[in-house]
């Protein structure tokens, strides 16, 4: 944690006066002044990825370090001007393929927060409504001078088949049911925020896990992390299986909820619902909805969460998801601090 904290402050240092407000006089900056290169190299630091495709595939150490960034990066957003350069001079294309609220806003703040020119790219209204492929469609972003593709898809592995045919960095903003790391990543650092620990703490993921990349992502950072990790729901929608990525399952809610340290419930996918994966929405509030009198048999301290979107009344009431126990909106405010570590990481890596 240390280590991240200095580079970032050691940058802060050179280009903050000691007001905190930016310096918009100065002249362009050279690759080394905006960038961790020698002596500050990340390299060596716990990062050395071009690409943030899941959390699979880091280690705890490279989480640690995305979340020891972003922890720096968090105090940006609290100063009058909420801008640092260390993107200044690269392009950002933000390129989703399914809809979004908090994670493209979030992209897009973020990356204007670190001064990179930032385009917002949906499929609607692109060429890929008159059949364009995926790969064309990138290639010819790319070849726009583009330096990061955030893209989310509906199809698993969409930015692992990007990041093999880009020159440029791709992040991963959610594919399919697979992954989607920032949303991991913001939970993990908020949880980590509030519990001052990850090690050692019952986290229940609760819901659709079937259908969940941020069950996933979830589950392969807060165990790299040394968290037990609990997935509740129905068995259709918990499957064994999942038992082979190190967490225990459990169909009943009721009996989880006094032993947990955090409840991250998961959204009822309703566009799902003519699969019949449980009887009915109301079946479904009733077994494992989170309200307030389930809430009273929880540690004083829980600590409720939800990535978004809500359905307010099936998976969560409102009293709880406004409650005193819940952080979703901090989480969402995290997720900007968590989105400018990772466009930050991922710049520096050639
Ligand atoms: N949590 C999340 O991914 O929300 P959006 O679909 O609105 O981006």
């Amino acid at each position: 944690m240390g280590n991240q904290k200095k580079i970032i402050m050691a940058k802060n240092n050179k280009f903050y006066p000691a007001s905190g407000g930016v310096n918009l006089s100065r002249p362009p900056m050279s690759i080394g002044e905006r960038g961790l290169s020698s002596p500050f190299s990340l390299k060596g630091r716990g990062w050395s990825r071009k690409h943030l495709l899941g959390l699979a595939e880091l280690s705890a150490e490279e989480i640690n370090t995305i979340l020891d960034t972003a922890g720096s990066f968090k105090e940006v957003s609290t100063r009058n001007i909420k801008k640092v350069p260390a993107l200044r001079g690269k392009v950002v294309v933000n390129m989703f393929v399914e809809p979004s609220t908090r994670t493209r806003t979030s992209f897009s703040l973020a990356a204007k927060r670190l001064s990179a020119d930032v385009v917002d790219f949906s499929s609607s209204g692109s060429s890929l409504v008159k059949g364009e492929s995926l790969k064309d469609t990138a290639r010819n972003i790319e070849a726009m001078g583009v330096d990061i593709i955030v893209i989310r898809h509906s199809s698993p592995g969409a930015p692992h088949l990007l990041s093999k045919i880009l020159k440029a960095s791709v992040v991963n903003a959610g594919d399919g049911p697979h992954e989607h790391p920032t949303q991991g990543l913001l939970d993990i650092f908020t949880i980590r925020e509030k519990k001052k620990k990850i090690k050692g703490l019952k986290i229940a993921v609760v819901g659709d896990i079937l259908h969940s990349r941020v069950a996933r992502s979830n589950i392969w950072g807060l165990t790299k992390l040394g968290a037990q990790v609990i997935a509740v729901g129905p068995a259709t929608l918990v499957p064994d299986e999942f038992k082979q990525l190190g967490v225990t399952i459990s169909y009943n809610i009721d009996e989880i909820i006094p032993e947990v340290d955090v409840i991250n419930i998961l959204r009822i996918q309703l566009e799902r619902q003519n699969t019949n994966l449980f009887p009915s929405i109301r079946e479904y509030a009733r077994l494992f909805g989170i309200n307030s009198e389930r809430l009273k048999k929880a540690k004083p301290d829980v600590l409720i969460m939800h990535p978004g979107p809500i359905n307010r009344g099936v998976e969560i009431t409102p009293e709880v998801a406004d409650g005193k126990h819940s952080v979703i909106l901090e989480q969402v405010t995290n997720g900007l601090a968590v989105r400018m570590a990772v466009l930050y990481l991922v710049s520096e890596i050639k």
